[in-house]
């Protein structure tokens, strides 16, 4: 049965994807390309080298060595500056009620993000009292659809992967926890994400038969 849930962070907890995307858009740019929504996907929920990379290939942008070193730290500043009056009202609608849910009905709970943002964005919303473990890019090596973050997530809060339950909002997410054997609860505002077990478009009224597999 599920004794533990484990939350990717940005795009499920807090409204934080859109600063990512954000400070992608704007590095294209510098560069004289024009970042449509269709990139939002492909760039989601992967870590930043990969997501640079991504960003190289699909835009034909190429960089040396040194040049993807800067434009990795430009980013990742301009997203500290965009995250950078971030408080309470980030949290998704509901993402509130559903964790004092859980949590009162004595489910573990961890966060399971590559971020090496998350702890800050965790102090910043008020998040950080709800979780008993928090796994984030200074505790991995291998970003997402790699099982490990979500592997070691399940290992700090004493329980077997399959007693894990993983909520994920990028394709990556999804298949680095089904690769973990966890079951998996898409958050999607459009209401479909590949792979996942099932998805929910809002936090807003969920309670613990969501958890019934
Ligand atoms: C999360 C986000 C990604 C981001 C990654 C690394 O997975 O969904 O968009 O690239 O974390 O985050 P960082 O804040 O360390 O660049
Ligand atoms: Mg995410």
């Amino acid at each position: 049965s599920v004794k533990g849930l484990i939350f990717d962070l940005d795009g499920v907890l807090v409204d934080t994807a859109k600063y990512h995307f954000m400070a992608w858009k704007r590095l294209a740019k510098e560069h004289g390309v024009d970042l449509n929504d269709g990139y939002a996907e492909p760039l989601k929920g992967i870590s930043r080298k990969d997501a640079l990379e991504i960003l190289l290939d699909l835009t034909g942008i190429s960089m040396s060595g040194v040049e993807k070193l800067r434009a990795l730290d430009k980013k990742n500043s301009w997203y500290l500056e965009y995250i950078m009056d971030i408080d309470e009202s980030a949290v998704f609608e509901g993402v509130l009620e559903f964790l004092d849910l859980v949590k009162s009905l004595g489910y573990k709970t961890a966060i399971g993000s590559t971020s090496d943002n998350s702890s800050l964005i965790l102090e910043c919303t008020g998040l950080t009292r709800f979780f008993d473990v928090i796994i984030d890019g200074y505790k991995v090596t291998k970003p997402k659809p790699d099982p490990e973050v979500y592997l070691v997530g399940a290992k700090e809060l004493q329980l077997d992967p399959s007693e894990c339950v993983v909520f994920e909002d990028a394709v990556a997410g999804v298949n680095s926890a089904k690769t973990a054997r966890m079951k998996v609860i898409g958050v999607s505002r459009t209401g479909s994400l590949e792979g996942a077990d099932k998805v929910i478009t809002t936090f807003s009224g969920l309670d613990e038969k969501i958890l019934d597999f």
